[in-house]
């Protein structure tokens, strides 16, 4: 991932927010020294933003689709009232019995539940009335729209979809790949979208915060 933000300006950032806890400090540590492209972690910047979005929207009921070794899954568990739940799609087996190890660790972890599989039968497979508070999009690029029109209808009006890496290193505005013309389809689709407002966020890699009315 091309870093889009200067790295003085980023590591001023991350020293002037919210500190991750000591167990994601480790986490993100063990992540880096284990596994082949830990840049996709979201890290202490955006961990931070997701628990302040999660406290302020009151949230207790949040999907996240693209779960890695964990990290943005146990900050927001952090950030959850107790009674609160984080329903927490991946495919990868390895990295999901990581993101598990520090789960079991935490006592926040007991709130999140994972659903190791493609995400899109994990959605297609829940009850039609299992709705949610706020949805974190953060998994493989090409199937953005495809995670948004599956999660939409089952965010509760004024709920907040988060939608991560949709700079996608800069690639949005010069598309080659499959993927940033993905990407390029998601923010094009949000902004026409209807049924959102939303605001594009230079945090990181790009991030998407989306109302439903
Ligand atoms: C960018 S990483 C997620 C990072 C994570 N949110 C964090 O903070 O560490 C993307 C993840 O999406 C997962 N993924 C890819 N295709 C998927 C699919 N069809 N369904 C669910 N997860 C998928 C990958 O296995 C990978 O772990």
């Amino acid at each position: 991932m091309k870093r889009l933000v200067r790295e003085t300006i980023e590591d001023y950032c991350r020293e002037h927010s919210a500190s991750p806890s000591a167990l994601l400090q480790e986490l993100e540590a063990y992540t880096i020294a284990h596994c082949a492209q830990s840049q996709m972690l979201t890290g202490a910047i955006e961990g931070a933003l997701l628990r302040i979005l999660v406290q302020l929207t009151g949230a207790h009921r949040i999907l996240e689709i693209g779960m890695f070794t964990g990290y943005s899954a146990l900050t927001m568990a952090e950030a959850l009232p107790e009674g609160g739940t984080i329903l927490s799609c991946d495919v990868n087996p390895e990295t999901t019995a990581i993101a598990r190890s520090f789960f079991e660790r935490s006592p926040h972890g007991r709130k999140i539940e994972v659903h190791l599989g493609p995400a899109l039968e994990t959605l297609a497979a829940l009850p039609t009335d299992r709705n949610f508070d706020l949805v974190f999009i953060d998994a493989d690029k090409e199937s953005y729209l495809n995670y948004y029109e599956a999660a939409l209808p089952r965010l509760r009006a004024g709920g907040l979809l988060v939608a991560d890496n949709v700079l996608w290193s800069g690639a949005v505005l010069k598309p080659e790949r499959p993927s940033d013309h993905a990407i390029v389809a998601f923010n094009d689709r949000v902004k026409r979208d209807t049924r959102v407002e939303n605001v594009m966020l230079t945090v990181r890699d790009g991030v998407t915060l989306v109302r439903k009315r």
